[in-house]
């Protein structure tokens, strides 16, 4: 199968010397590409800057730094891919203004004025065809199951795998993870605190249609 997977953060430009990211390791969506790859499927990894070295065996590597360039690749390879998994954790906004030289300090605050990025997962759902399965996840600190279920609606998703970030022991940069798994026709499995690996190879068996 042609399995496309996106992993860790976007970094979004305010100057030439800084931006704005969030605390994905690229881990789990690493962890999925290997898992996948081991399986004898073509996987196509489409990456924000991390510090893993990538899986051996993909079929192709993307690595990409903005939300928007995210969105083109993956937008780009979609067509072809039988199951999409939307592991990034993508800025939901970014600078409305990239200055092209430093910014530099002045007296008092600094009021920095964001926009809202494409929502990549959204996109890719609405242009879905019956044959191609989208599986998103949704990084929550509360009320996981009501906004992952609002998630896996709204973005027409087939699965949609809901962890808890927030706590030590797991989720972002953590080598361990648990996960709820909810599934488009109702299906509901609980995966309980383990390592990434070990919970890539689960999120892989349910999500990957029998044939
Ligand atoms: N996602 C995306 N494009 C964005 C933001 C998120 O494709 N601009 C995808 C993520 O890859 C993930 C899913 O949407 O698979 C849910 O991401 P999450 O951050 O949990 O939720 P949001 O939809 O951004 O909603 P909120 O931040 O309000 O919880």
């Amino acid at each position: 199968m042609n399995i496309l997977i996106s992993a860790g953060p976007t970094r979004e430009a305010i100057d030439p010397v800084r931006f704005l990211t969030n605390r994905s390791s690229g881990k789990m969506g690493y962890a999925i590409a290997e898992a996948a790859v081991n399986a004898g499927h073509h996987v196509t990894l489409v990456s924000g800057p991390v510090t893993l070295e990538s899986p051996p065996g993909l079929s192709e590597f993307v690595p990409v730094e903005s939300a928007a360039q995210m969105a083109e690749a993956v937008k780009s390879r979609f067509n072809g891919m039988g199951l999409t998994i939307m592991c990034a954790a993508v800025a939901d906004y970014r600078p409305a203004v990239c200055h092209s030289s430093k910014l530099k300090k002045s007296e008092g605050n600094l009021i920095l004025e964001l926009e809202r990025t494409e929502d990549i997962l959204k996109t890719l759902g609405s242009r879905k065809q019956p044959n191609q399965i989208l599986v998103g996840f949704a990084a929550e600190t509360d009320q996981m199951r009501s906004h992952a279920m609002e998630k896996l609606k709204q973005k027409n998703l087939d699965w949609i795998v809901a962890n808890q970030v927030g706590v030590a022991d797991r989720g972002f940069a953590s080598d361990n993870n648990a996960a709820t798994l909810f599934g488009r026709d109702g299906t509901v499995l609980e995966l309980p605190l383990m390592s990434k690996s070990e919970l890539a190879h689960h999120i892989l068996s349910a999500v990957v249609p029998v044939r």
